[in-house]
């Protein structure tokens, strides 16, 4: 199968794109977060062809992404009075809801959980494609399982290239990091996956809100399936440290020291001019020292160019755990296998 990738895209494409998703085959498609795997999330077996060009554990529940609020209507038993707020406050946008689901949902988008997740991307290409679609998209990261998640058109080729007939094309994602995922109930909300919408910003709506304990404590088992996966992993070994931008630079030194080949380094601009000349650093400044949005943007489109690039070890500047932090850094731990050191 060879693989298009559909770029400026004419009304006609985008019709052939939603007929292409209706009939049961793969789109992948841009959003604010990360570019989607798209198949009809009514269809079971469209839904198993996702699985199989991700090299995906069927267990992992996958995301209906829908034009409006409106849209998941027949989706979900009930909109309770807490779900509508946060669709109010955050849709479209990076915040995936999980409901429970209508008989509507097939087994196989929720790995047979009684929830469905649904989220309404903040991208006008990608809603314009729902609403030609007229079904629900199910879509996980276009990526290999496993492997850094693609934010461009290109990344996604890389991975899925024969695997699907279609790309939409709408150039880089803004955020880089995937969406937040909330379980919403009466009367608090659990965040199972840290993104870009923060715990602080879903506190200015309602007054409860928690993080799933499996994300504090290791030894827990996730509410969202997908957190228990090897995830984002790049090929070469990698240590994330979080400091001042000098303790930074002293333990990049430190940490090359007896490394032979090229060395991938996604640094601060503050820690860049202190780490001095060394040939074999391979350095990608992601913006000012403590940015997280900067940092999110940049994390994984650095960690494939440095697959790309056949590093042998990744040294990456973290940022603190607080607001957006959290999310990256939920990322770089996943991504270094929790080599991550605080200064
Ligand atoms: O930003 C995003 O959310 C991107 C773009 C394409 O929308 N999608 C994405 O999908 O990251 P995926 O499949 O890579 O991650 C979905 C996450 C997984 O951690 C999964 O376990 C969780 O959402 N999830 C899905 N359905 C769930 C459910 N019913 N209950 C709990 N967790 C669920
Ligand atoms: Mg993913």
């Amino acid at each position: 199968m060879d693989t298009r990738i559909i770029s400026n895209p004419s009304e006609a494409d985008l019709d052939l794109l939603a007929e292409t998703l209706r009939s049961g085959e793969l789109v992948a498609i841009p959003t604010e977060t990360v570019y989607g795997l798209g198949a009809n999330g009514l269809d079971a077996e469209a839904m198993d062809k996702i699985y199989a060009a991700k090299g995906r554990p069927s267990d992992n529940p996958l995301i209906l992404h829908v034009p409006d609020g409106e849209s998941i209507r027949p989706l979900v038993k009930d909109i309770s009075v807490t779900a509508q707020a946060l669709i109010d406050a955050f849709w479209p946008g990076p915040l995936t809801i999980t409901l429970p689901k209508s008989d509507l949902v097939p087994d196989r988008a929720t790995g047979g959980l009684s929830r469905v997740a649904l989220r309404c991307p903040d991208h006008y290409l990608c809603r314009d494609l729902l609403k030609r679609a007229g079904v629900p998209v199910a879509a996980p990261s276009a990526n290999i399982s496993g492997r850094p998640s693609p934010t461009t058109a290109q990344d996604v080729y890389h991975d899925m290239n024969g695997r699907i007939p279609y790309i939409l094309d709408a150039g880089p994602c803004t955020i880089g990091v995937e969406s937040t995922v909330v379980e919403v109930h009466d009367d608090k909300v659990i965040i199972l996956r840290p993104g870009g919408i923060t715990k602080s910003m879903l506190e200015d709506v309602l007054p409860t809100v928690v993080y799933d304990t499996a994300l504090i404590s290791e030894s827990t088992k996730p509410k969202a399936p997908g957190m228990k996966y090897t995830h984002y992993a790049p090929d070469a070994s990698m240590y994330v440290v979080v400091g001042k931008p000098s303790d930074v630079a002293e333990a990049f030194k430190e940490l090359s020291k007896g490394c032979r080949g090229p060395i991938g380094c996604l640094v601060s601009h503050e820690t860049h001019v202190l780490i001095g000349m060394d040939e074999r650093f391979q350095c990608h400044c992601f913006g000012q020292h403590g940015d997280a949005l900067a940092l999110g943007h940049d994390f994984y489109k650095s960690l494939l160019q440095f697959n790309e690039n056949h590093v042998t070890l990744i040294l990456a500047e973290g940022v603190e755990p607080h607001g957006f932090g959290v999310a990256v850094m939920n990322r770089m731990e996943k991504a270094s296998s929790h080599h991550v050191i605080y200064k």
